[in-house]
């Protein structure tokens, strides 16, 4: 099936790597036209050439730059319909070995940045007739990670954000939903450094942790696990689906420990 959310105007932050990459290709596959987003201009610029995409620059921690990001998409395509708040990163650290400034850094890219990004964007969606906005949280906020606070924290917020915002939606009478997904461990850039981060942040020894093998570690996902899941959740397949969260992990957050053997 293809065409699932043909003329569509899409918007996917962190664009560049990751699921973000997956996502923009999943959605211009299925005929959206796609705007990425990312602060790595060269792999931004390459993933947008082989999809037919628009690559801009974005920090989304930027209050002036998601206006800018906005106003270009209604002078470019007069709509926005699809909004992925999808960049995110994870500093490893515990409550009593993690600095302020750390917890403070990923709290900024996913939380403020999502609350920015929606409420810039919503304002263009509602007049584009409605949409869906997908914010990207994690199991992180779900399960007892000591070695992650800050990412809990900023992905504990998106959770509340995105309920938030989908009843403001409704109240407001737009035809905006807004979910969020919960990956469990997907094998992307992020999942492949965070062994060498814990190394650096002092939560296992030198050489404890590796990057997660595909082949021995069964709940490791691919990165087209979680487009799947945005493209059902950007189509008018998920009309009436708002305010939920979608668990996609391969049911580690019910059997979690070889992921937790894979970090020790
Ligand atoms: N991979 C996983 O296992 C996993 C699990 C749960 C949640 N997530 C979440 O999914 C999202 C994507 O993760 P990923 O694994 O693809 O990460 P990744 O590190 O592989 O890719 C993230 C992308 O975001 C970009 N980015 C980082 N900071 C940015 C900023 N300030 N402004 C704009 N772009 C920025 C990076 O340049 C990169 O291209 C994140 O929100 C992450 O927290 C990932």
């Amino acid at each position: 099936m293809a065409g699932r959310v043909a003329g569509k105007v899409a918007l996917v932050t962190g664009g560049a790597k990751g699921l973000g990459e997956a996502d923009a290709r999943a959605l211009a596959a299925e005929g959206a036209k796609v705007v990425l987003t990312d602060v790595d201009d060269n792999a931004g610029q390459a993933v947008a050439e082989d999809i037919g995409a628009l690559f801009k620059r974005q920090d989304v921690t930027d209050e002036a730059g998601w206006q800018q990001i906005v106003a270009e998409i209604t002078a470019e395509f007069g709509a926005l319909h699809i909004l992925v708040n999808n960049a995110g990163i994870v500093l490893p650290g515990s409550i009593e070995g993690q600095t302020y400034a750390d917890y403070r850094a990923q709290v900024a890219v996913s939380a403020d940045a999502t609350f920015l990004g929606c409420k810039y964007a919503i304002p263009l969606m509602a007049d584009s007739g409605g949409g869906s906005i997908i914010n990207m949280a994690s199991v992180a906020s779900k399960l007892a990670y000591s070695g992650i606070v800050g990412y809990a924290a900023a992905k504990g917020a998106v959770e509340g954000i995105t309920r938030s915002i989908a009843a403001h939606c409704l109240e407001s009478g737009y035809k905006i939903r807004c979910n969020s997904i919960h990956p469990g461990s997907i094998n992307t850039p992020m999942v492949q450094n965070v062994g060498r981060q814990m190394e650096e942040a002092g939560l296992v020894a030198p050489g404890g942790a590796q990057a997660p093998d595909p082949a021995e570690v069964p709940v490791l996902g691919v990165p087209s696990n979680i487009a799947d899941v945005v493209v059902f959740l950007a189509s008018d397949e998920s009309a009436f689906i708002t305010a939920q969260e979608f668990v996609v992990d391969g049911g580690m957050s019910m059997v979690p420990a070889p992921l937790v053997h894979e970090l020790q």
